[in-house]
Order: C-alpha cells, then structure tokens, then sequence
C-alpha cells in the first residue's frame, strides 16, 4: 500500500427530516446531509512492519490492527478490517487519526460518519478508489454489527451526502429540492440509545398493532407530503408537516419532555415546525426557520435549555 503524504477524509453529520421510526418498518422518509458538521480522518505513514494504529482522538483510544494479530472488539476496528478484506490488501503501516465535530449518541450519525471517514482513509492510502454503492454496503454491514438492525438510512445519508429518499432495502433516491430551506438543530444534552427507541416502537407494535400501525403509516404518508412539498420548493408548508410528524413521534414514546420542551420554544419563537431528528428520547431537535430568523431561534432554544445549536442548510438540487 502506498502512501507518499499525510491526507485527511472526511464525512458529515446527517439529520432525519421526516420518517424516523417509521423506515425500520418499511415506511419512505427523508434525510439531509449537515455538511458543517463532520467527522475527520487523518492518514500519516508509520514505520515498516508497524501495523495500522488507529486512534480515536476524542476517546483517548488507540486500536491496531497488523497482520495475524487479534483484530481489537471496536465498531471502528472491524470497520477497518471489512475494508482490509474487500480490496484485499493487508493492514498497511499507517496512522489514522480520528476526530468529529458530530455529538455522539444524539442522533445526528456520528458512528456512521467515523466509520465513512476511516474506510475513505485507507481506500485513498492506498491509492484507491470505491463506489459510494460498495462503500455505503460496507459501512451498513459495521452498523448493523453494532446497532442491531438499522435501517440503513445514517449510512446511506452520510455517504452520499445528498438528501435523500430512502425505502429500507431499496436503492436510495436523490431527492429534488426545489429551494434551498435553512434549519435550527438543537440538542438537548440527553445522550439516548438509538437501539432502546427502536425496541420501543417493536414493543408498542407487539402490544397494540391495530393501535400502532396506522401510526406508523400516516409517517409514511407524511414523508410521501413532505417529498412533493420539497421539490416544488413550498418551503413552509413544510412546517406543519414536522409538527405533525413530531405528533406521531410522541405516540411512538420517541419523544421526550426535552424535546418536546424544545419543539414548543421553537414554535413560539417564529419557527415554521420543530420535530425531534433521529432515534429521539433525548439527541436532536430540528426547526425550520424562517429567513433570517436563525439567530433569534437559536436564541430562544438556548433559553430554553438546548446544550448547543446548530445551524444548516439543506441546499438545492435538481
Ligand atoms: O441513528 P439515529 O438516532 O439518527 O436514528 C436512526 C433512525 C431510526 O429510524 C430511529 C432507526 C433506523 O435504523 O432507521
């Protein structure tokens, strides 16, 4: 494996923007890259016969990987040998460093980032390249390794770094976007499993299907309102969409006093619709802001108790 000089990958953060949930049970939804937000991976030479170190800077972890040696148990350590493995090449002598921007555990693929980033490392270190299919394929496979049975939206998001219409086990769709709309993500601080939500709507579905499942569906519905809505660039009839949605959400138990907290200042501060992102019960809320409102929204989330915000914008495309 050649690699003459340092270089640096990287892959972004991603938001749920309608659907979550409902995709584990075969319903469409939407999710938008935040390209702001990224997660880094850094590729120095290492000395001959040394082996791949992988350190994962904000976790104070080094994991490595040489050849014959026990591969160590980390998602990003068998990230890096399913890699190895499909373009047949043995762990080279490099140093990865791992940094991210993304919040971990809150809903905004931070996992699926890292993963991304490292695999592009060590497919650009050696003088490679792979399809985004193939590696999209690659970073599910870690995913689900480790996250039980995802859906395989974050993966998909964060790949291709395109907003996307996504049906589980089908091919992504690139979605249009008629406009370009400007979003307020708050995060509440609350570190909640994405895994426990999930089981938590199988629960529900368990207990009560005939309760449960036309939930589920108008989330389904809604994401099919919400794909026509963004491509005709009707920005903010989009917003009673997410509300509803967040509605559904709550029916679901994905939902949280702090979210809904943060859903309701949104609202009150002149945001067009708030819902929570992601596997909910804590992580991210996202608002849809009116022009030049981003500043007084992100005010308000602020006063009422969201740990940061983040601004985005989900960009146009044909
Ligand atoms: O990883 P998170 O917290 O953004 O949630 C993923 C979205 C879910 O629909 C809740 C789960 C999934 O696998 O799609």
């Amino acid at each position: 494996m050649t690699t003459a000089v340092a270089a640096e990958y990287s892959a972004p953060a991603k938001i749920i923007l309608f659907g979550e949930h409902a995709v584990v049970h075969g319903q469409p939804a939407i999710a938008a890259p935040v390209s702001s937000l990224r997660a880094f991976a850094s590729v120095t030479p290492a000395s001959a016969g040394s082996g791949l170190a992988i350190d994962v800077a904000d976790l104070d972890t080094r994991l490595t990987i040489s050849s014959g040696g026990a591969v160590p148990d980390h998602p990003l350590a068998r990230a890096a040998c399913l890699l190895l493995d499909t373009i047949c090449r043995p762990p080279p002598d490099l140093r990865v460093t791992l940094r991210s921007q993304i919040p971990i555990a809150s809903g905004l693929g931070s996992g699926a980032a890292l993963t991304t980033a490292l695999m592009r490392a060590l497919v650009g270190a050696g003088g490679m390249s792979i399809p985004d299919a193939v590696l999209n394929e690659l970073v599910y496979e870690v995913e689900r390794e480790f996250h039980g049975t995802p859906s395989g939206i974050d993966n998909t998001v964060v790949v291709y770094e395109r907003t996307i219409w996504f049906v589980r086990g089908e091919p992504p769709a690139l979605l249009t976007v008629g406009k370009p709309f400007d979003l307020v993500v708050a995060d509440t601080g609350v570190h909640a499993s994405t895994k426990d939500a999930v089981a938590g709507v199988h629960a529900l579905l368990a207990a009560d299907p005939a309760g449960t499942r036309p939930v589920i569906e108008a989330i389904g519905a809604l994401a099919h309102r919400a794909r026509s809505t963004i491509a005709r660039g009707d920005i903010r009839s989009l917003g009673p969409l997410m509300n509803e949605n967040h509605r559904l959400l709550q029916r679901l138990t994905a939902s949280s006093d702090e979210l809904d907290r943060l859903a309701a200042a949104a609202l009150s501060a002149g945001a067009w619709g708030a819902k929570l992102s992601g596997g909910g019960r804590g992580g991210n809320m996202i608002a849809l802001c009116p022009p030049g409102a981003e500043a007084e929204l992100a005010a308000a989330l602020l006063a009422a108790g969201a740990r940061r915000t983040i601004m985005t914008k989900v960009e146009a495309h044909e």
